[in-house]
């Protein structure tokens, strides 16, 4: 096969978090999912998706892909789009920050920008709006990366068996927030498979309605989004998201996840998004949860770079009423 970016992803890094985990009985691992070639973990479920699209005749020569995302799912999409010859139009909320909707348009990507109050039933919500687009534009193909069951299977065929290798099979408990659920549903699927007893906890802002639904069983009604965190928590149940993996749930403030974020890039020199900070605070908690030594392992889904004009920047945080 002739070597592009696109075998480039995968086979990340696993460092252990050596100065911000007070736990000697505990060790924690973080995957560095920016280091895959555009950035983020996304990179993973987007090459497989079009893979397999194109292998089964879904997306042809000229076609168009659309997607709803977040950002890094854009980013992944703008990639492969680029070196394999497609446009892509992409979709995101407003609250999106502009250097995640500034590197779809450098990879030539159409931006599409919603306003992220939109309700879900809204035609102006992100997700409607690409299904509209989509509906519309002849020789398209939408990933839909929320009820794709490729996505999950992309984190049970690479980074689970990853990890699982790269801990020698001493990983004992698997964190990890979601929004689609690609990432907790594929990883902690193969992990327990390897080992039964492997507990899977995800952390979940505060304002999405899986932890409720986690705890409840019943689907909370939607509400206005009100977390800043942005790429994990949902308004709506996704397909990709298999609770029956999950053994735990934590909620999680936006000041939780930016404030571990920026002591894991000034204690540990790892620059991850927001999601990576949520991820590791969901893990320290667990850890302190924890009697007897144990393996934790998390994702850093995303590089801070993207968040350079949010909680990187003190003023952002003192306009949000932080403390820096
Ligand atoms: C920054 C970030 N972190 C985490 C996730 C969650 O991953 P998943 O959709 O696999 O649950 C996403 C997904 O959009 C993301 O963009």
């Amino acid at each position: 096969m002739q070597h592009t970016v696109l075998n480039t992803i995968g086979n990340t890094p696993l460092v252990k978090l050596t100065k911000i985990n007070p736990y000697p009985h505990i060790d924690i691992y973080v995957k560095l999912e920016f280091f895959n070639p555009s950035g983020s973990i996304k990179d993973r479920i987007v090459n497989h998706i079009i893979n397999d699209a194109e292998a089964s005749g879904q997306l042809k020569p000229g076609g168009i892909i659309i997607e709803n995302t977040s950002g890094n799912t854009g980013a992944a999409v703008a990639m492969n789009a680029a070196i394999r010859g497609y446009k892509a139009i992409l979709t995101m909320p407003d609250k999106v920050s502009k250097e995640k909707q500034d590197a779809l348009r450098a990879y030539g990507a159409e931006v599409v920008v919603c306003p992220t109050s939109a309700p879900p039933d809204s035609p102006e919500h992100y997700v409607n709006k690409a299904r509209s687009l989509a509906a519309d534009t002849p020789n398209s193909f939408m990933l839909n990366q929320y009820d794709n069951p490729k996505n999950p299977e992309a984190h049970y065929r690479t980074t689970g068996p990853e990890i699982w290798q790269q801990t020698a099979g001493k990983v004992t408990h698997f964190v990890a927030a979601g929004s689609t659920g690609g990432t907790i549903s594929g990883i902690g699927r193969y992990l327990k498979e390897q080992n039964p007893d492997i507990q899977v906890v995800m952390p979940d802002p505060v304002g999405s309605i899986y932890y409720e639904y986690f705890k409840t069983g019943v689907v909370p009604e939607p509400q206005e989004n009100t977390y800043q965190v942005e790429g994990v928590g949902e308004d709506h149940l996704a397909k990709a998201m298999d609770f029956s993996v999950v053994d735990e749930m934590y909620q999680f403030t936006d000041l939780d996840a930016f404030s571990t974020a920026r002591k894991l890039a000034r204690e540990e020199g790892i620059f991850g998004g927001g999601t990576g900070g949520a991820n590791v605070w969901g893990a320290l908690k667990l850890a302190a949860t924890l009697e007897q030594p144990a393996t934790i392992v998390t994702v850093i889904p995303d590089n801070g770079v993207k968040y350079m004009s949010k909680f990187y920047n003190d003023d952002w945080m003192r306009q949000q009423g932080y403390d820096v």
